[in-house]
């Protein structure tokens, strides 16, 4: 889909769709009362009567038959000013969009009015709600009859309409932004989206190497040799079960000249059985998602690169299927990591602390300004917080405010557990300097404790999105599926990052 930027009046621009935003309460913006006027106060009317809302998220569709030059109008609401946010015109526009489709529209315009973010913020959130409001995962589904064809059919392009000449330019980089940032979205959501068979660690080895080559970044993988060598008993182990090779996937990007690291590590088990402690086989076809830890690490390192931040990130991607076999890691096992410490296994299917301590350790030898590590972690964690935040446990006040900012910029939130000494000691072991499982008592928090063994002194945020990675029923520009949760929080955070007063 293009996204273009143009001057002009909504009424008289020949499109299949135009598209006017409301705001709930309040009298219609210039262009919307154009509109309303060539209908002869339709608008007005149907708003009045109920038909149309000018609600958060709710969208109406109109035949102008002839009265504006547009084939259909899509109305679409923006809620109250008093909460209104870039969140709202990415719904809006991924709402508006999606029912332009629906109809057939091939060329939609949406008419910007009189509502109040800055033009940057604006071109964005448009290009983001559209794109990832949009997005469909098609790639197994043969089109044979002319409906199902028809139904495959995308909008090809997007032009936003600005009475004001002077803003387009603002707009314009907007848009270019929100691009960027929804493509590597998109991206993320496909690999989660994909079957397992298809997106084993080789694969995902691949895809980052591909990104390398396109973007500015350096991509190493490691192999179980060499695993061996660093002595990442952790990873090693885990993928004891299976026969994918495992690999640790090193993406570097230097943008930032002489700065210190910023390490983000992904979760990324790409089936996740439980091993010998098996998973029920309901739901257990969702355990294709664990490896959107490391599909949000990917996203945010290349957005990084092709936004061309002035920083220097660390992407780390540990990666390997969790399986039973004869060859399996066992509950009683005990794994020596890369850092020297010892995990005794309780559980097989508590194996994302197993990986990402070895992860962890590894991003420790950039001696990284801060780590921050994202991963499909814990079930407990839906218990805990539902499908409306991520969960968020860490050592650094000053990083998990920025995290929290980012979180509510993109609608990406975040929500924090304490991490108490208390909670730590539930992950104490008889045999070895701790155990990998401890109990169902605030396992959020036990996980992320055996985490934090593995950072040093460096500042560390941890996030959960066990919850937050999928979802069962269509989200605000998140149709059901994958959701690609932490490319854009994380990207907001490294957009956002600045050294000072760590
Ligand atoms: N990948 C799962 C966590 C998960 C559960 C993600 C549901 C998405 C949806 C993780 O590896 C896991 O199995 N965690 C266990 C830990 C337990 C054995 C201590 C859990 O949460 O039950
Ligand atoms: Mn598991
Ligand atoms: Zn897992």
């Amino acid at each position: 889909m293009k996204i273009t930027v143009k001057t002009g009046n909504v009424e008289t621009l020949k499109t299949d769709a135009a598209v006017i935003m409301i705001i709930e309460g309040e009298k219609l913006g210039s262009a919307a009362a154009r509109v309303d006027k060539a209908l002869g106060g339709m608008v007005q009317k149907l708003l009045k009567r109920g038909d149309l809302s000018a609600k958060a998220g709710s969208v109406g569709m109109l035949y102008p038959d002839g009265r504006i030059a547009a084939e259909r109008l899509v109305v679409a609401g923006l809620g109250k000013r008093s909460e209104f946010s870039a969140d709202k015109l990415r719904l809006a526009a991924g709402k508006a969009a999606v029912a332009a489709r629906g109809a057939g529209a091939k060329d939609v315009a949406i008419a910007l009015d009189g509502f109040t973010l800055d033009q940057e913020e604006t071109g964005q959130a448009l290009a983001e709600g559209a794109t990832l409001g949009l997005y469909r995962f098609l790639k197994y589904k043969t089109a044979k009859t002319k409906e199902e064809n028809k139904e495959k059919k995308d909008i090809d392009a997007l032009t936003v309409l600005t009475e004001k000449a002077s803003t387009v330019k603002t707009l314009e980089k907007g848009i270019r932004i929100g691009e960027i940032i929804a493509a590597s979205a998109s991206l993320a959501r496909d690999m989660v989206n994909a079957p397992p068979a298809d997106m084993t660690p080789a694969v995902i080895a691949g895809i980052a190497q591909g990104l390398g080559r396109k973007h500015r970044l350096k991509v190493r993988v490691l192999e179980r040799d060499a695993m061996r060598k660093l002595g990442m008993g952790g990873l090693l182990g885990v993928s004891l079960g299976s026969v994918q090779p495992p690999k640790f996937i090193i993406v570097e990007y230097r943008g930032g000249g002489k700065k210190p690291f910023i390490a983000l590590v992904g979760k990324t088990i790409t089936f996740d059985s439980g091993g010998i402690s098996i998973k029920p086989s309901e739901n257990m076809d969702k355990m294709k998602d664990d490896m959107s830890g490391g599909a949000a690490v990917l996203g945010a390192i290349t957005n990084a690169a092709a936004l061309r931040l002035p920083l220097n990130i660390v992407a780390l991607l540990p990666a390997t299927e969790n399986m039973p076999s004869g060859s399996a890691l066992k509950p009683g096992d005990v794994l020596r990591t890369m850092s020297g410490q010892t995990i005794e296994i309780l559980n097989t299917d508590a194996e994302g602390r197993l990986i990402l301590a070895d992860a962890l350790a590894y991003a420790c030898k950039y001696r990284p300004a801060v780590i921050v590590d994202i991963a499909t972690l814990t079930g407990a964690c839906r218990i805990a917080l539902g499908q409306e935040a991520s969960g968020m446990v860490g050592t650094s006040d000053r990083f998990k405010q920025k995290m929290r900012e980012a979180g509510e910029k993109t609608g990406e939130r975040v929500w924090e557990l304490p991490l108490w000494d208390g909670y730590c000691d539930l992950i104490k072991s008889d045999i070895a300097d701790m155990k990998n499982a401890g109990g169902r008592d605030g396992s959020v928090i036990t996980a992320a404790c055996l985490l934090s063994k593995f950072v040093q002194k460096h500042p560390w945020v941890h996030l959960d999105i066990a919850a937050t990675a999928w979802t069962d029923k269509d989200r605000p520009y998140t149709p059901k599926g994958a959701t690609g949760i932490g490319v854009r929080l994380l990207t907001q955070f490294l957009r956002g990052y600045d050294r000072q007063g760590t």
